[in-house]
């Protein structure tokens, strides 16, 4: 049976981009968790950290493996401008945890000075983003709304929707035009 890295390679044209390296970029990927396929051989899979980590969860002790193909800090990523047609950005989102929490664990945690963090990242996951590329940011509001982490951002989201029990995380999706540089 063929592997999806062979399907996807038989499709014509596909092969020839692939061998110029990855398609997308998982900017800060984690334990992975919102990918179908979290060996998806089109994506490059980035994070700061590589370890397994393991927390209380309210009575549960849990445990997740954070295993990035490249270990790299997301406001200087190692790669040249417009490489990949397709950047996910899905930084932390809560600032006052304490550091030995699950959610600090498994999702990190924002430093004081986040709006620089996050205009940071964000610049630097567009300039390697290939223009006319993609860039699907996801947010959770839980301590910083949509519309203030969106005010340090200098770019504007097309179109975006909120998920969730309570509707707090929202997905934002960019690209990259020319009228946005
Ligand atoms: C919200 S989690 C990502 C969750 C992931 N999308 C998933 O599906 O499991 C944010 C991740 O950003 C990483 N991170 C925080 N600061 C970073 C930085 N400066 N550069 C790269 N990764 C960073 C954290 O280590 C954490 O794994």
């Amino acid at each position: 049976m063929k592997s999806q890295k062979d399907i996807l390679k038989s499709i014509e044209g596909l092969s020839d981009i692939m061998e110029n390296g990855k398609l997308i970029l998982d900017a800060c990927c984690g334990s992975r968790m919102f990918w179908f396929d979290k060996h998806n051989p089109l994506a490059l899979f980035v994070d700061k950290r590589s370890e397994i980590v393991t927390a209380k969860d309210r009575d549960k002790i849990r445990t997740i493996e954070i295993k990035p193909d490249i270990i790299a800090d997301f406001t200087h990523l190692p790669f040249e401008d417009n490489s990949f047609y397709m950047v996910v950005f899905d930084p932390p989102h809560l600032k006052t945890l304490g550091t030995t929490s699950w959610m600090a664990k498994k999702y990190g945690k924002l430093p004081k000075d986040w709006q620089l963090l996050i205009h940071d990242g964000f610049t630097e996951c567009m300039r390697v983003l290939k223009p006319n590329g993609t860039l699907i940011f996801k947010w959770n509001e839980s301590e910083i709304k949509a519309a203030e982490v969106l005010s340090v951002i200098p770019f504007k989201p097309l179109f975006g929707h909120t998920t969730g029990r309570q509707s707090k995380t929202i997905w934002m999706c960019f690209m990259k035009l020319s009228i946005n540089e």
